[in-house]
């Protein structure tokens, strides 16, 4: 502010380097952090233990942006009756987990137009081969070669976006999101490098480590996902899970003593060691090593664990889904908070690329 007032046309690069060195050291202390999910079906135990228990713990050590991509949800054209609620759905499933308004900024991506036009300026950035050769747009133009829009295409342009827009340090992903962020840090280093400025951070993958728990579906084929038809999710009801867990793949049990386990039976082993308490777990070891296990009893202890586990989350996302005056505010406030930051990201991009104002 005192150097603005000192000479504030003739510095005021000075004054928006400094600023930048300003944000440069307070990020030292509080990494940003910035995740998106799209607002296409519910969340399930997957995605809580997977991610959404890091995303609480994150958001007490770093600066943690986190959205819901209704802008992504398109290139599949969701109906206008049901997008909205989609992304009520999310929002307070999110909430309901624990993420916390006071803690991280939570917002809409279709809030913050300030993405879209960083979208535009970066598209610059990103070449046609790089893109076609994406493997998620290979994958997702072999599943439906009627829909090959360019949204489709630029999808990685956009999260590209996203991540840069807060000049994220970490974009905690999975491994299926993993070229899209090594797409990020290319258009990033392309910017930097054809405005000769170290403007754009480069995110990295937020690592997990040993907190890292993945949960596996119910069918035996590996991990619980929306679209594998094997998932449990926070708002199923007990009657739901009990009888999702019934239905899970088992055999006609262990042979013999100590036998290695199938991925199936793995599986729900997998799922309990993270609902259940650890002599649950060794109980039903145990049984399994002297095969004396029923799958029954396994089956209902487990479908009692994750009731266990879920029904306060689920109470919330009822409450939370009834309250519209409290999704109002926080959506109001997080696209207020994430805004703030977009606009100053939008300012510099384009004082850096050269826009003048007459
Ligand atoms: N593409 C991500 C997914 O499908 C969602 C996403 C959009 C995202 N923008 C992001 C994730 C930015 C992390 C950062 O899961």
């Amino acid at each position: 502010m005192l150097i603005v007032s000192f000479n504030q046309k003739k510095n005021s690069n000075f004054v928006v380097e400094f600023q930048n060195r300003l944000n440069k050291q307070l990020k030292m202390k509080q990494k940003v952090v910035v995740s998106g999910i799209r607002p296409t079906g519910n969340l399930h135990l997957g995605n809580y233990y997977g991610a959404l228990v890091n995303f609480v713990k994150m958001q007490q050590e770093h600066r943690c942006y986190f959205f819901i991509a209704d802008w992504h949800s398109l290139t599949t054209h969701p109906d206008p009756e049901v997008l909205h609620s989609n992304v009520k759905n999310i929002l307070a499933e999110y909430i309901a987990s624990g993420l916390d308004p006071q803690q991280a900024t939570i917002y809409i991506q279709s809030d913050v137009k300030e993405i879209a036009e960083l979208y535009l300026l970066l598209n610059m950035q990103a070449y046609l081969g790089e893109l076609e050769k994406t493997v998620s747009f290979k994958d997702k133009a072999r599943q439906n070669p009627n829909n090959i829009n360019a949204g489709l295409l630029t999808y990685p342009v956009l999260m590209a976006t996203d991540i840069l827009i807060h000049n994220a340090d970490f974009v905690p992903v999975g491994k299926d999101q993993e070229q899209h962020l090594e797409m990020t840090r290319k258009y990033a280093q392309r910017f930097n490098n054809k405005y000769n400025t170290d403007f754009f951070t480069l995110p990295r993958p937020f690592n997990f480590g040993e907190d890292l728990v993945k949960i596996p579906g119910l069918d035996g084929s590996g991990k619980m996902g929306k679209s594998e038809g094997n998932a449990i999710y926070l708002i199923d009801d007990p009657k739901t899970i009990e009888k999702k867990v019934k239905k899970a793949l088992t055999d006609g049990g262990p042979t013999g003593e100590c036998q290695p386990k199938p991925d199936y039976i793995e599986n729900l082993f997998t799922i309990m060691k993270v609902v259940s308490t650890p002599d649950t777990v060794a109980h039903f070891e145990n049984l399994w090593n002297r095969a004396e296990i029923r799958y029954g009893d396994l089956k209902k202890q487990l479908a009692e664990d994750i009731i266990n586990a879920t029904s306060p989350v689920r109470d919330r996302i009822n409450d939370i889904k009834a309250n519209d005056e409290y999704l109002n505010r926080i959506v109001r406030e997080g696209a207020e908070q994430a805004r703030a930051n977009a606009v100053n990201t939008i300012k510099e991009v384009r004082r850096i690329m050269g826009f003048k104002s007459f």
